[in-house]
């Protein structure tokens, strides 16, 4: 096997690879001063199956040096994503759950987002969660959860105590599963036979489009399209039969599969294909191209970051996201060129970002940094970090964006 080549998670073709970040770190784990000299790194590279089109990571990190009891992710830190699960549950509750005593599963349930709205409508529900510490932070709102990884053996177990799933959903958490066989077994065994598996996570086409690259990180095994899902859905034994674009953390897909033969699929889900095949996301040359675009972008950035810091210009970052990891340890800007990054989550104050050792300060220190620009690593929240950091712009300041390319806002 040639190091740019893997052998495909869902149907064993051959995965070639179009994008390479070289070495990384884990992207949600930040370390503390005590902490540095341990970090565990591993290759970033993405790929796409010649078989099954599915793009994938090279490598595979073990899940529990992703997901551990302190991960530190935090869905409710945002009020957009909020807004957007709220309304999500209230969508469900009204089509899929308004049977008699109905039956919600969410893989990935984190601190609860979702199924607190679900929980409100008395529905019953159940989270299953990995990491402790988040899974504790939605107990405490009243969501019932268990600490597990979904796979195969999870699913018996909540079916034997529950009995059948009316709907399993699951958001930013397929994609970060590579053992994606043993989920569909569990789906087969959990869902009722008209139940429905609804999932979203960030879309090829939008990361392609907007040149969104550092969605692409340890967590994000799979970067999925409609045609990918469509064949690894049929081959586990389900059928995509809704497919709908979201907004959401710079552009995203909601996946809905039912068993085979169920459900008449909507006619989004051929147009968003036919769409697909035209724009040549199935084509090894469109992604090739892709990420030498994105190496680009990459290196601008550093050429810019070194004029604004040699013209006595202070730059720092704001939002120590997972997605910052990618575009730092690739180019090994470090806290020479960003001196700290600022964030509103408790979890990741006082650490730094990882591999780079940028300093990770709370977002009420931002406001007397005296920066005159702030390089937004959380680009997806633009308009909420803008209202929130008001008066940053309102003093002079400058945001900086590096998607699709270096800009100012
Ligand atoms: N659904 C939330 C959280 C996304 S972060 C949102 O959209 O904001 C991904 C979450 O999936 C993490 O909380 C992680 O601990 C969890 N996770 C990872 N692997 C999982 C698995 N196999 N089963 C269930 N949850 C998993
Ligand atoms: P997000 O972009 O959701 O995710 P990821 O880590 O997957 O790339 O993370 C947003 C981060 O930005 C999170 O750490 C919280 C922080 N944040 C702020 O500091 N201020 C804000 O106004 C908002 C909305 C988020
Ligand atoms: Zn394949």
């Amino acid at each position: 096997m040639e190091p740019n080549e893997s052998t495909c998670r869902i149907c064993g073709g051959r995965v070639r690879a179009f994008f390479d970040f070289g070495r990384q770190p884990l992207s949600d784990h930040f370390p503390t001063e005590e902490e540095v000299d341990q970090e565990f790194f591993f290759r970033l590279a993405a790929g796409m199956c010649a078989e099954c089109t599915m793009v994938q990571l090279l490598e595979e990190v073990p899940r529990d040096r992703m997901f551990r009891y302190d991960y530190p992710y935090r869905s409710s830190g945002s009020e957009y994503m909020r807004e957007h699960f709220r309304d999500t549950a209230r969508r469900l509750i009204e089509t899929e759950l308004s049977g008699p005593d109905p039956f919600c599963v969410e893989i990935g349930s984190n601190d609860g987002v979702m199924l607190r709205t679900v929980r409100d409508a008395g529905i019953r529900h159940l989270g299953v969660e990995p990491s402790g510490a988040v899974a504790e932070v939605s107990r405490a709102k009243g969501v019932q959860v268990r600490t597990a990884f979904f796979e195969e053996a999870t699913a018996r177990e909540i079916v034997d105590e529950y009995g059948p799933a009316d709907v399993v959903y699951a958001a930013n958490t397929l994609c970060h599963i590579p053992y994606l066989d043993s989920v569909f077994r569990g789906l087969d065994v959990l869902l009722g036979p008209d139940g429905v598996f609804v999932f979203e996570d960030p879309y090829l086409g939008d990361i392609v489009e907007k040149n969104t690259f550092d969605q692409i990180y340890d967590e994000h095994f799979y970067l999925f399209t409609a045609r990918s899902v469509e064949t690894a859905a049929g081959r586990f034994g389900f059928e995509l039969i809704d497919v709908e674009r979201l907004s959401v953390h710079g552009g995203e897909v909601r996946y809905t599969l039912a068993r085979p033969g169920r459900r008449q699929p909507d006619p989004r889900v051929a147009e968003l294909i036919a769409e697909e095949n035209r724009r040549g996301l199935g084509d090894p040359m469109v992604l090739e191209k892709f990420g030498t675009e994105v190496k680009r972008v990459c290196w601008d950035l550093v050429a810019r970051l070194r004029e604004l810091r040699d013209h006595g210009y202070y730059v720092v970052g704001y939002g120590a996201t997972a997605k910052s990891a990618t575009v730092l340890n690739y180019t090994g800007i470090g806290p020479d060129l960003l001196p700290c990054v600022y964030d509103t989550t408790p979890e990741k104050i006082g650490r730094m970002l990882p591999g780079s050792h940028i300093p990770i300060r709370s977002a009420e220190e931002f406001r007397t940094s005296g920066a005159h620009y702030a390089l937004l690593f959380a680009w997806n929240h633009l308009e909420e970090v803008r209202s929130r950091e008001a008066a940053f712009t309102e003093q002079g300041g400058r945001w900086i964006l590096y998607v699709p390319q270096f800009r100012l806002v």
